[in-house]
C-alpha cells in the first residue's frame, strides 16, 4: 500500500514537530504539504519533509489534491473551520487538543461528522498513548488491587509565556487530566473545582497559579491536580493511583542517577516532546494504520466534546471559585 500523504495545517511548535514525527519514524506515512499563513514558518517546516508543497489555506491544498489525511495542528480557537473543510472533503484527520475550545463549536463539529456517515475525525489527547497510562489503565480495569479510590497528579511546566491566561491552565493545560482522568476510570468528570494554593510571586503578575483542580468522577474517583506552570526544574507529569489495597505511580523519571561526594542526581524532562515521545510517536502511528482503512484508533470528536463541556465548567470554577457540575448532551448511538 502506498504511503499515506499527509498535510499538515499549522506549522507552529507542535506542527513542525509532528512533521518531523511522520516523515522519520512513523511508517506508511509522508508530509505531502505543510499548510500555514506564516509563509516563511511553513517553509521552514516544509525543508524538513522533502517532497512536501507549503500552502496557505488548507482549502487551496484540498485544492491542489495534495494529500489523502490531514493533520490540524494550529491553535484551537482556529480548528472549527479547518475540521469542518475538513469533514466536506471525507479526509481522515487528526486533530492537536483540543478538539475546539467551547463545546457549542465541538457540537457543531459531531453534527457534520455525523452528517458526513464516517468518524474521520481522531483528537490528540496523546496521554491515552503512553505505555504509563495504558498500564495504569488496565490495572483499574482488572482491579488487581482492587477498587480505585482516588487520582493525585502533578503537571507541571517550567514557564509559560506572557500571553498564558489563568484560563489557560484549564483550557491548554488541565485539559490533558479532563481527558485522561475520564480514560483511566472509564467515567465521566461530573464536576470541577479549584482552590488556588500560595500565589508563586516569580510568575507574571496576571497569573494565580499553582492550582489544584478537583476532578470527580461519576464513578465516585476524585482527582486531585497540581497544575503549576513555574517550576523551574523542568517538565513533570506524573500520578499516583490510591486503590483499596495498594498504590501505583506512573511518570516517575529514572534518567541518568548519578553519585558523586555524597550526593545522588537524576534527570527530568523539560519538555513535553521528550515525555511523551513514545506517547506521540504511537499516537501518530495508530492514526496513520486507521486512516489508511478509513477509520479512527484513538479518541474521537465525541471524546473532544466531553473534554469541552469540562473544561467550560473548569473555566467557571476559577472564575467563580465554585465548585460546577458538567452537563453532557447524550451520547449519539454514531459514537457507540
Ligand atoms: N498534545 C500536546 O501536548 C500539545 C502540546 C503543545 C501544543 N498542542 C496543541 O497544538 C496546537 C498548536 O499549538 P502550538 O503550540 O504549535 O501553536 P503555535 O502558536 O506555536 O503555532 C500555531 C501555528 O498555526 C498557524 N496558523 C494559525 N491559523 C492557521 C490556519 N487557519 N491555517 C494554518 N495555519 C494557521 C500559525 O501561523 C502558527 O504557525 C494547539 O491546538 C495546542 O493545543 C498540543
Amino acid at each position: 500500500m502506498s504511503d499515506l500523504r499527509v498535510g499538515v495545517v499549522g506549522a507552529g511548535l507542535m506542527g513542525a514537530d509532528h512533521v518531523v514525527r511522520i516523515q522519520k519514524r512513523t511508517a506508511g506515512a509522508t508530509v505531502s504539504a505543510v499548510i500555514d499563513p506564516d509563509a516563511p514558518r511553513a517553509e521552514a517546516a516544509a525543508q524538513t519533509a522533502a517532497g512536501s508543497a507549503t500552502f496557505p489555506s488548507l482549502t487551496a491544498a484540498i485544492e491542489a489534491d495534495s494529500m489523502d489525511a490531514v493533520l490540524i495542528a494550529t491553535p484551537g480557537q482556529f480548528h472549527l473551520p479547518d475540521l469542518l473543510v475538513a469533514l466536506e472533503a471525507k479526509l481522515p484527520v487528526l486533530c492537536e487538543k483540543p478538539l475546539t475550545p467551547e463545546p457549542e463549536s465541538a457540537i457543531k463539529v459531531i453534527e457534520a461528522e455525523i452528517a458526513g456517515g464516517a468518524k474521520l475525525i481522531q483528537v490528540g489527547f496523546m496521554r491515552r498513548f503512553d505505555p504509563g497510562y495504558m498500564e495504569l489503565r488496565d490495572i483499574v480495569a482488572q482491579q488487581l488491587y482492587g477498587d480505585l479510590l482516588a487520582l493525585r497528579c502533578q503537571h507541571r511546566n517550567p514557564s509559560v509565556p506572557e500571553g498564558y491566561t489563568n484560563e489557560m491552565l484549564i483550557n491548554d493545560s488541565v485539559v490533558h487530566e479532563l481527558d485522561v482522568v475520564r480514560y483511566l476510570t472509564d467515567s465521566p468528570v461530573a464536576a470541577v473545582d479549584i482552590r488556588y494554593l500560595k500565589r508563586n510571586t516569580s510568575n507574571f503578575e496576571h497569573l494565580h497559579e499553582p492550582i489544584l483542580a478537583f476532578l470527580e468522577t461519576k464513578s465516585g474517583v476524585v482527582a486531585d491536580v497540581e497544575m503549576n506552570v513555574s517550576v523551574k526544574f523542568g517538565y513533570q507529569v506524573k500520578t499516583e493511583a490510591v486503590f483499596e489495597n495498594g498504590v501505583v505511580e506512573i511518570g516517575r523519571t529514572s534518567g541518568t542517577t548519578v553519585w558523586s561526594e555524597g550526593r545522588y542526581s537524576g534527570t527530568e524532562h523539560m519538555t513535553f516532546k521528550t515525555r511523551f515521545k513514545e506517547a506521540f510517536e504511537n499516537e501518530l502511528q495508530c492514526w496513520v494504520n486507521a486512516a489508511k482503512n478509513g477509520t479512527i484508533d484513538g479518541p474521537s470528536a465525541w471524546d473532544g466534546y466531553l473534554v469541552a463541556e469540562a473544561c467550560k465548567a473548569g473555566v467557571q470554577a476559577i472564575q467563580t471559585g465554585k465548585r460546577v457540575e458538567v452537563n453532557y448532551l447524550p451520547k449519539p448511538d454514531f459514537y457507540e
